[in-house]
C-alpha cells in the first residue's frame, strides 16, 4: 500500500507481512499450509494469490492463467489494493469471528471487545430470542424456499407486520428480507416515470441504490442543508415528490432533524420516509425510533428499518398507509422476486420486540455506556463529531494512520471498524465504535485507555 512503510508498521506493533503471515499461520484453523496432505481449504499460492482447493481431493484447481484472456476481468487482475493492505497486515475487512458471546467474540483464536457491532440492545444471545427462533426451526423448519408472494408467506411475517404497525403506530407493516432490499423495495416501488426522490448526501448505500433502480429522478441535498432540500423541492414543484433520510445518520451517528424535514415536506406535499435502521431500540420513548423521539410519528408518512442491528437478526420492513403497503406487496420487485425471511429470524424478531418492551432497562444501559464511552473520548482529547447516539466515530486522520490504528486495537484486543474513503473525505478518515446495552463499565474503561495509549503513540491526540 502505498504511503505505508514496513519500518513505521514494526515500529507501530506487530504488524507488517512477517506478523501477518505468523497471525495467519497461528491463528486460523482454516487457512492450512500448501503442503499439508489434509483436504486444503484455501491457501495463498503465487505470491499471496488466493485460489481455492478441493475438499473432495488433491485435485488442483485450473490455472486461469493459463486460460485465454476475458477483458471483462482485467479489471479483477488489476485490483491489487486490497491484497496490498492485507500483505501490510492492515486489511480490516472479512475476519471470521469463530465465536461469539455478546460482547466479546473470537477471532484468529484470540478475544476481541466487539465494539463494532450493531447488536445495540445485546439481544443476540438472550434466551427468549434464542428459544423463539430455535422452536420456529423445529415447527417450519430451515427456510421458505420461496418468495412472499407465492409460497413463502408464514403466519409468522403476518404476525410480525401487524405487530409492526401497532408498535410503529402505522396502519400496515410489510417484511423484506433484509433492510437493503425494504429500501430499494420501498424507493423503486414508488418512484416511478415523473417522480422525484430526495436524497440527503450522507444517506445510507441502500437508500442510494434503491433511487438508482427507481424509474423516477434523483435529487442529492448537501448532509442536513435542509435550505438546499427547500429549492430542490421547489423546483420540482408539480411531480411527486419522496424525501427519505437516514433517522439516525450511519457514519456519523447524528440525528436527522424531523421536525424541519416534516415541515418542508408538508408545504410541498412530499411524502417523508424515515429509515430508522439505527434508531430502532435506540431513539424514541419505546424504542420506536426517529420520528418517535421527536413526538412526530403522525408527520412521517412511512418508516423503514431494520432487523439486523437492535432486533439481533437479520431481514428489513416499512410501516405505513395501508393502501401504499397493499401498493408495494403487489408490485415491488425486491420483495416479490426474493425468498422471504426464514422462520426462525421471523420468531427471533418477534422475541426480540417482545424483550425489549419488556426490558426497557436495556436502553437506559445503552444510553449510560454511550455517554460513558463519548465523555471518555472527549476528556481524552478525540474529536468524536456531532454524533448525539451509540454510533462513535472517533477521527484519526489518514487512510494509513487509521489502518494502523485499527490493526494495534485489534492486537490489543479491540474489535472496531474503520471508515474511510469514499466513504469519508481522505484526511478525516475515523475509528467508529458502537455500543451495546452489555458492555460493561470495565470493557468501556479498557476500550478507551487502549484508545488512549495508541493514539498518543501515533500522533492522533
Ligand atoms: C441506515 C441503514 N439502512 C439500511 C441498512 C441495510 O440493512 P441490512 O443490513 O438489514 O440489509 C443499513 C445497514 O447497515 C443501514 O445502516
Amino acid at each position: 500500500m502505498a504511503g505505508v512503510s514496513f519500518g513505521a508498521c514494526a515500529a507501530a506493533g506487530q504488524i507488517g507481512p512477517k506478523a501477518a503471515s505468523a497471525s495467519k499461520m497461528a491463528g486460523s484453523a482454516r487457512l492450512l499450509c500448501e503442503n499439508c496432505d489434509r483436504a486444503r481449504i484455501l491457501a495463498f499460492r503465487n505470491g499471496g494469490v488466493l485460489v481455492t482447493g478441493s475438499p473432495f481431493g488433491n485435485r488442483s484447481p485450473v490455472n486461469t492463467q493459463t486460460l485465454p484472456r476475458i477483458a471483462l476481468f482485467d479489471k479483477c487482475k488489476n485490483f491489487t489494493k486490497a491484497r496490498e493492505v492485507e500483505a501490510a497486515g492492515l486489511y480490516p475487512y472479512f475476519k471470521p469471528v469463530s465465536q461469539a458471546e455478546d460482547t466479546v467474540v473470537c477471532i484468529e483464536g484470540r478475544s476481541k471487545i466487539m465494539m463494532g457491532s450493531n447488536n445495540y440492545l445485546g439481544l443476540t444471545h438472550h434466551p427468549k430470542v434464542l428459544e423463539a427462533a430455535k422452536q420456529a426451526l423445529d415447527r417450519y423448519g430451515s427456510g421458505c424456499t420461496g418468495s412472499r408472494l407465492l409460497n413463502g408467506t408464514l403466519d409468522l411475517h403476518e404476525r410480525l407486520e401487524a405487530h409492526l404497525a401497532e408498535f410503529f403506530g402505522k396502519e400496515a407493516g410489510l417484511v423484506f428480507s433484509t433492510g437493503y432490499s425494504a429500501n430499494l423495495g420501498l424507493i423503486s416501488g414508488l418512484v416511478g416515470r415523473g417522480d422525484v426522490v430526495f436524497l440527503d448526501k450522507l444517506d445510507h448505500a441502500s437508500i442510494v441504490d434503491g433511487a438508482r433502480m427507481a424509474f423516477g429522478h434523483t435529487a442529492r441535498f448537501g448532509h442536513g442543508d435542509l435550505d438546499q432540500l427547500k429549492r430542490l423541492l421547489a423546483k420540482h414543484e408539480s411531480r411527486g415528490k419522496l424525501i427519505i433520510v437516514d433517522g439516525v445518520f450511519s457514519m456519523e451517528g447524528n440525528i436527522a432533524d424531523v421536525p424541519a424535514l416534516s415541515k418542508l415536506a408538508q408545504e410541498h406535499g412530499a411524502a417523508l420516509v424515515l429509515d430508522d435502521a439505527h434508531s430502532i431500540g435506540v431513539l424514541g420513548p419505546r424504542g420506536d425510533g426517529t420520528a418517535a423521539h421527536f413526538g412526530l410519528s403522525d408527520e412521517v408518512d412511512l418508516i423503514v428499518g431494520t432487523f439486523s442491528k437492535s432486533m439481533a437478526s437479520i431481514g428489513g420492513f416499512l410501516v405505513g398507509p395501508e393502501h401504499v403497503v397493499h401498493y408495494l406487496k403487489n408490485n415491488s420487485r425486491p420483495l416479490i422476486f426474493t425468498a422471504a425471511l426464514p422462520p426462525a429470524n421471523t420468531a427471533g424478531v418477534l422475541a426480540a420486540f417482545e424483550v425489549m418492551i419488556d426490558e426497557p432497562e436495556r436502553r437506559d444501559r445503552l444510553w449510560e455506556n454511550t455517554w460513558r464511552l463519548q465523555d471518555g473520548f472527549r476528556a481524552i482529547g478525540f474529536d468524536i463529531g456531532p454524533t448525539r447516539t451509540p454510533i462513535v466515530p472517533v477521527l484519526i486522520g489518514t487512510l494509513e494512520q487509521t489502518l494502523i490504528v485499527w490493526r494495534r486495537l485489534f492486537d490489543a484486543g479491540v474489535f472496531t471498524n474503520p471508515v474511510v474513503p469514499p466513504a469519508v473525505r481522505p484526511d478525516a478518515c475515523r475509528i467508529r465504535t458502537s455500543l451495546m446495552a452489555t458492555h460493561t463499565a470495565d470493557q468501556i474503561d479498557f476500550v478507551l485507555e487502549q484508545f488512549a495509549k495508541i493514539g498518543k503513540e501515533m500522533g492522533a491526540i
